[in-house]
């Protein structure tokens, strides 16, 4: 008797099994998906691949080991109900960033007016000001559906595949931390973001090398990043619309807390609406953060009401000092002054001393205290400046040598 195993007898699903394999999909998950396909005879090699990657994904997450979690990331919301429901819906009820919002608002109307998906836009910008919550309303003022995902738990192309699958006209997809993506991935996103297509390469060696072509429905990609220059240059330059989110101004903040404060329908009186919009350094996410820790001390200590005196009561008490610096930042601050004579320090250096991640301390912390001229960055590592030593309170020596 024959010992090899049986030549794949229908040639469609011979050619789908190549395709997956190619998308990153192992040998043994494809029995599965052989199972719940195969029966399905009238389907073409077209139709087969994206439904594929599909049913894989459905089968994940019966085992429960969720690449729906991890992709189709739309539990961040429930994460952070609170910050859900404060989102605005529409770019009228959005507050700030007002040359870029005027500048969607024409590219919705014009894309809306053409019957076309609007172009890929990326936003890049420190964490809370406002990615995620432009993708959402992007996908409500476009009509379509918002699938979200982030760089990172897309793990090979097929993972991308499975996403686009599911994609319908005009739906936005939010890829948050798109530095992230892995580069086999970012390459399959590039005629997606181009042609609305998937190329999918497939055969063993160069006499039966070919690729499928895979037609995906006209869809907005919404690449969100902290780091714009980690970003390649192939993937930034297939984005029409690339637009940096600016720290909040303080009357804009006091808007959001004052927002904030009706949606959540709490009394807060005008200073403390200021207060609060003082110390959130120019984040609306974490105006929202110490809003919900002012309203929590007002319950307690003041039936409700948020006035001046529980919104600086609770803010101390929460070490956010008047500039909204917390206690990292000092840790930071005094680590540099400190330890090493007020830099020049690396970061490296400076994290491992400090006891944080250098790429939190980069993205999170660093990007404010750059912005209120705290500290410099130079070639030979990160300085403090006369404002920082000021704020806290150290006298400040000029080094001579410098
Ligand atoms: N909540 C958080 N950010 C907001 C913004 N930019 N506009 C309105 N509400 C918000």
């Amino acid at each position: 008797m024959d010992a090899t195993p049986a030549k794949e007898e229908n040639p469609v699903w011979a050619e789908t099994q190549e395709a997956l394999l190619s998308l990153g999909y192992r040998a043994n998950q494809l029995t599965s998906i052989k199972k719940e396909l195969e029966p399905q005879t009238e389907l073409t090699v077209q139709q087969m691949i994206p439904t594929s990657p599909f049913v894989c994904w459905q089968n994940r997450r019966k085992e429960g080991n969720g690449l729906e979690e991890r992709t189709l990331d739309a539990n961040v919301q429930d994460a952070d109900s609170f910050e859900s429901t404060l989102r605005p819906a529409s770019l009228d009820a959005y507050i700030g960033q007002n040359e870029l919002k005027e500048n969607l608002r024409v590219f919705i109307h014009a894309a809306k007016a053409r019957s076309e998906a609007l172009d890929h836009v990326l936003l890049y910008g420190p964490p809370g000001l406002g990615k995620t919550t432009l993708a959402y309303i992007l996908a409500n003022e476009m009509n379509g559906n918002l699938k979200t995902a982030s760089g990172p738990s897309i793990e090979k192309s097929g993972d991308l595949a499975a996403i686009l699958s599911t994609l319908e006209a005009g739906d936005v997809l939010f890829i948050d931390e798109i530095h992230r993506l892995p580069k086999q991935v970012e390459e399959v996103l590039y005629p997606a973001m181009e042609d609305y297509c998937l190329d999918i390469v497939v055969g063993k060696d160069s006499a039966t090398t070919h690729s499928i072509r895979l037609d995906l429905p006209p869809f907005t990609l919404v690449g969100a990043t902290t780091r714009a220059g980690d970003l390649s240059a192939p993937l930034r330059d297939r984005f029409g619309i690339v637009s940096q989110l600016e720290y909040y101004g303080l009357e804009d903040l006091e808007k959001i807390v004052a927002r904030t404060g009706r949606v959540m329908q709490t009394e807060i009186e005008e200073d403390a609406v200021r207060e609060v919009a003082l110390r959130s350094r120019g984040t609306p996410r974490i105006a929202n953060r110490l809003f919900r820790r002012v309203r929590d001390f007002a319950q307690v200590y003041n039936e409700g009401v948020i006035s001046l005196d529980v919104a600086k009561d609770a803010l101390d008490r929460l070490k956010v000092d008047e500039l909204g610096l917390d206690s990292v930042d000092h840790k930071y601050l005094k680590g540099i002054i400190e330890r090493f004579k007020g830099g020049p320090v690396g970061l490296e250096a400076l994290a491992s001393s400090i006891g944080e991640e250098a790429s939190t301390i980069e993205d999170v912390y660093e990007p404010y205290l750059l912005q209120i001229g705290f500290i410099n960055r130079t070639p030979r590592g990160r300085l403090a400046t006369a404002k920082a030593y000021e704020h806290l309170h150290i006298a400040y020596q000029q080094d001579l040598f410098e």
